[in-house]
């Protein structure tokens, strides 16, 4: 199934229960939230406290994507502030294999981030306990840039690897997702699209949710 994830890092912070919810009305069945720490990525952006109060204004899951140096720490606050998903980066996790089962010892679903210059096979010993693989189409720190296309190898790959060991982990794809890249992004298999810029870089949000969602679906249609 095709789920829209809209990224609050390109709403305005002031406003951000008034500018998911046009989103939400547009179709978007999932909110992500990017939290970065100034060392892992060169962007500061949000904590515990702003999911705390998103979690009252809206229903969907909270999708927090922790681009941040160790996350153990910060688990049990995201956790209870109301993420229901929290995704780590191979990249910025040493002990992956604990930090995976911490998250969903909280009865969160845990997630795996890989950057753009990681390579998928680095998931092999981890990826039958993640419930989602989340793969960066850009360089992760801010919204706005440029999809990267091999991104869309790796989200192939992770179909096979998928089939191969009989797994079920869906497929998230972050960075440059919109009207031009969507459709490709669906068909080499991506189920949950992230999108900031698209969705309330400009125009109306729930048109924006629309159209990608249009666009997805038509995509899926194709494919089959
Ligand atoms: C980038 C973040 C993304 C970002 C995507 O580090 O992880 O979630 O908001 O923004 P767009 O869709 O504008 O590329
Ligand atoms: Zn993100």
């Amino acid at each position: 199934m095709i789920e829209l994830a809209p990224s609050i890092l390109s709403a305005n912070f002031a406003r951000l229960a008034e500018q998911v919810k046009p989103a939400l009305a547009g179709g978007a069945t999932l909110l992500h939230v990017d939290v970065m720490d100034g060392h892992f990525v060169p962007n500061l952006t949000i904590g515990p406290p702003v999911v705390a109060c998103l979690r009252k204004e809206v229903d969907v899951p909270l999708d927090v994507h922790l681009m941040i140096e160790n996350p153990d720490l910060y688990i049990p606050a995201f956790v209870d502030a109301g993420a229901n998903w929290i995704s780590v980066h191979q990249e910025a996790v040493v002990h992956l294999y604990r930090t995976i089962e911490l998250i969903r010892s909280h009865g969160v679903s845990p997630g795996v981030v890989l950057n753009p210059a990681t390579p998928v096979l680095l998931l092999d010993d981890i990826i039958g306990l993640v419930d989602y693989v989340l793969i960066m189409s850009v360089n992760p720190g801010f919204g706005g840039q440029k999809f990267i296309p091999h991104s869309l190898t790796k989200i192939r790959q992770l179909v096979e690897l998928r089939a191969a060991r009989g797994l079920s982990f869906r497929i998230e794809v972050d960075g440059g997702v919109a009207l031009d890249t969507v459709a490709e992004v669906v068909r080499a298999g991506a189920e949950i699209l992230v999108a900031g810029n698209a969705v309330f870089g400009h125009g109306d949000a729930r048109r924006n949710a629309e159209q990608l969602l249009e666009a997805a679906r038509s995509a899926t249609l194709q494919k089959a």
